[in-house]
């Protein structure tokens, strides 16, 4: 009966809080763990040449944080984010948002590479 009612009311509070994440700027309250910031500093994709890509551009801010940046590999910090859809976030990284400069420094990457740089980030770190 208790564990019912205290599911049901977590269950609420989580959604009320994606809701929030996902309508307003959302500032990720859940700190990536020290095994995630390690994964961060370091890591790359797989693919070279999105790798090329990645570090030029994208790793400066999202290795660490820079501005709140959601860290790669923290996907607690992703979830909300990817909730808005790929399209969205796609443009969102060309138009700039918040602290992130528009084409997030990338200047000559299209949608497909910018894709990949975000599933890439999203992607759970990996201890
Ligand atoms: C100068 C720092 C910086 C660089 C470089 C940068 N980002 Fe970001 N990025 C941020 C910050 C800060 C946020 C959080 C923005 C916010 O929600 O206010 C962010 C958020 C995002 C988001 C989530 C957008 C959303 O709608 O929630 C995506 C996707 C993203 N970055 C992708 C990229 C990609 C891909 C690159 C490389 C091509 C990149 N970023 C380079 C700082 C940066």
């Amino acid at each position: 009966m208790f564990s019912k009612f205290f599911s049901k009311q977590c269950l609420s509070a989580l959604f009320a809080l994606a809701t929030a994440c996902a309508t307003s700027a959302c500032t990720d309250t859940s700190q990536p763990s020290q095994t995630i910031v390690n994964y961060a500093q370091s890591a790359v994709p797989d693919d070279a040449q999105v790798a090329e890509v990645y570090q030029r551009s994208c790793m400066a801010c999202h290795s660490r944080g820079a501005s709140d940046a959601p860290l790669t590999g923290h996907s607690a910090a992703w979830q909300p984010r990817l909730a808005q859809g790929m399209e969205t976030l796609v443009n969102n990284v060309v138009s700039g948002k918040g602290g992130m400069p528009p084409y997030g420094l990338c200047m000559d990457c299209n949608a497909s590479e910018f894709q990949t740089l975000i599933t890439f980030m999203a992607t759970p770190a990996k201890p």
